[in-house]
C-alpha cells in the first residue's frame, strides 16, 4: 500500500503544509527540530488515529490553536482512499472518503503501518506493556478478530477484577457469577494466546536473516512468554491450563482483588545466542534486532493482507556504521516496499539509493522536494 500525500493544517508546528510522497524510497532530511519526526507523526496519528509520542492528543494541535487536522491520500489494492482526522481539545472526528468513521475498529485498516523510532529501543528495554502493546497494535492491524476479541477480553478483565473485589469486600461465597464471567474470560484468552504465539513463530522465521543481512553476524530469536505455562498451544490444552490455573489461585486473586493470570500480563524477549538483548545486548545490537522485528512484520503483513504496509523509519541512522546503513537501505530499496525516513544529513548514503528516492528539504515547519 502506499500513501500519497498528506495535508496538514495546525499540526505541530506545520501551519499548512502539504507533501506528495513518491512510491518507494522518500528521505526527509533536515536540522534537529525542524518538524521531520512531526511529519512521521502525523502519518502515524492518520494511521492509527493516535500518536507514537508519550502525552495526550491534544499536544499534536499547533501552540495557540484549537483544533487541527490531519489528512491523506492512500492507495491500498488498487483503491484509493482520502482519510481525515479532525482533532480539538475534546474531540476526534474520523472520516473515509468524506463520511464519519465512529468506530475506530472500522477505521484502522484503511492504512497499514510499520514504525522504527529511536524510542523503540524501549521494546527491548522497557516494561512487558510496551511489547503487549506493540502485539496488539500489529495483531489488530492485519487481524480485525483479534481486535474485536482483545477489546472483549479487557472488557471482561475490567468485570472480572469489579467483581472480585465486590466477593472479598462482602465476604461472598457464592461464586456462580464469577464462574460465568471466568469461563467468558477464558474463551477470549485462549484466541489472544494462540494468536501471540502464532505472531511470534511467524518472526522468528525471518528475524535472524534479516539481522544477519544487515550486520553480518546472527543469533537473534524472540521468544513468547506467556504468562502461564503452555506446552501446547491447542485450544483444548490452553483451556484446561487456564481453568486449572484459576481454580488453583482463587484465593490469592480473592486477595489481590485483581486477575493476575491471563495475557494482559504476558511478555516476550529478545535472544542474541540465547542470552537475553536486554541484559547482554550492546545499544547497536538492540537497534538492529529491533529493525530486524520490524522488518520481519512487513513479510507477515504482506501475507496477511497482501499489501506492504508503510515503512516508517525516524533517525535510523544514528547507531549504525555506514555498512549497515547501507545494507539496510538495500533491502528497503528491494521489492515494492513504500518508506519514509527521516535524517538529519545526506552523507553516507550511497548515490544509487538517492538516485531512485525522493528527497525532501524539512525547515522551520516547511516541506519541499529537493
Ligand atoms: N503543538 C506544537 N505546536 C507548535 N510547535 C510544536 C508543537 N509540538 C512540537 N512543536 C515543535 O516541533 C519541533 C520539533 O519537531 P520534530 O520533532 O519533528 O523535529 P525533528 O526535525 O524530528 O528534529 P530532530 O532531528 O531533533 O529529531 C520543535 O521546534 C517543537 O517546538
Ligand atoms: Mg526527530
Amino acid at each position: 500500500m502506499k500513501i500519497s500525500k498528506i495535508n496538514l493544517a495546525s499540526f505541530r508546528n506545520y501551519l499548512n503544509c502539504s507533501v506528495s510522497f513518491g512510491p518507494h524510497m522518500n528521505i526527509l532530511v533536515g536540522d534537529n527540530a525542524q518538524g521531520k519526526t512531526n511529519i512521521l507523526e502525523s502519518i502515524i496519528f492518520l494511521a492509527l488515529t493516535k500518536s507514537h509520542r508519550i502525552g495526550n492528543s491534544p499536544n499534536i494541535i499547533m501552540f495557540g490553536k484549537n483544533k487541527c487536522k490531519i489528512s491523506g491520500v492512500v492507495k491500498k489494492d488498487r483503491v484509493i482512499s482520502k482519510l481525515e482526522i479532525e482533532l480539538t481539545e475534546e474531540s476526534k472526528k474520523l472520516k473515509v472518503n468524506q463520511t464519519e468513521i465512529k468506530r475506530v475498529a472500522d477505521y484502522i485498516s484503511y492504512l497499514n503501518i510499520i514504525v522504527f523510532t529511536p524510542d523503540d529501543l524501549e521494546i527491548v528495554k522497557g516494561s512487558p506493556n510496551v511489547r503487549r502493546n506493540l502485539l496488539n497494535i500489529q495483531l489488530s492491524q492485519i487481524s480485525k478478530d483479534y481486535l474485536n476479541y482483545y477489546n472483549e477480553y479487557n472488557k471482561l478483565l475490567k468485570t472480572r477484577n469489579e467483581y472480585l473485589k465486590i466477593l472479598f469486600n462482602n465476604s461472598i461465597a457464592d461464586t456462580t457469577y464469577l464462574d460465568i464471567i471466568t469461563e467468558k474470560l477464558i474463551e477470549k484468552a485462549v484466541f489472544i494466546y494462540q494468536k501471540r504465539n502464532d505472531y511470534i513463530n511467524l518472526i522468528n522465521l525471518s528475524i535472524n536473516s534479516f539481522y544477519q543481512d544487515i550486520s553480518g553476524d546472527s543469533g537473534i530469536q524472540v521468544r513468547y512468554l506467556p504468562n502461564i505455562e503452555i506446552e501446547n498451544y491447542d485450544s483444548e490444552t490452553i483451556r484446561k491450563k487456564l481453568k486449572h490455573t484459576f481454580k488453583k489461585n482463587y484465593m490469592k486473586e480473592l486477595n489481590y482483588g485483581m486477575t493476575i493470570y491471563g495475557p494482559h500480563r504476558d511478555d516476550f524477549i529478545f535472544e542474541y545466542n540465547n542470552h537475553d538483548l536486554k541484559y547482554y545486548g550492546s545499544q547497536g545490537q538492540q537497534k538492529l534486532a529491533i529493525l530486524s522485528f520490524k522488518l520481519s512484520e512487513i513479510s507477515i503483513f504482506k501475507e496477511y493482507s497482501g499489501t506492504e504496509p508503510v515503512l516508517l523509519l525516524d533517525d535510523i541512522f544514528g547507531e549504525l556504521d555506514i555498512k549497515k546503513r547501507n545494507r539496510l537501505l538495500k533491502i528497503i530499496d528491494s521489492g515494492d516496499i513504500q518508506s519514509i525516513i527521516t535524517t538529519t544529513d545526506l552523507k553516507n548514503i550511497q548515490k544509487k539509493y538517492l538516485e531512485n528516492a525522493y528527497v525532501f528539504q524539512v525547515k522551520n515547519g516547511n516541506v519541499e522536494r529537493k
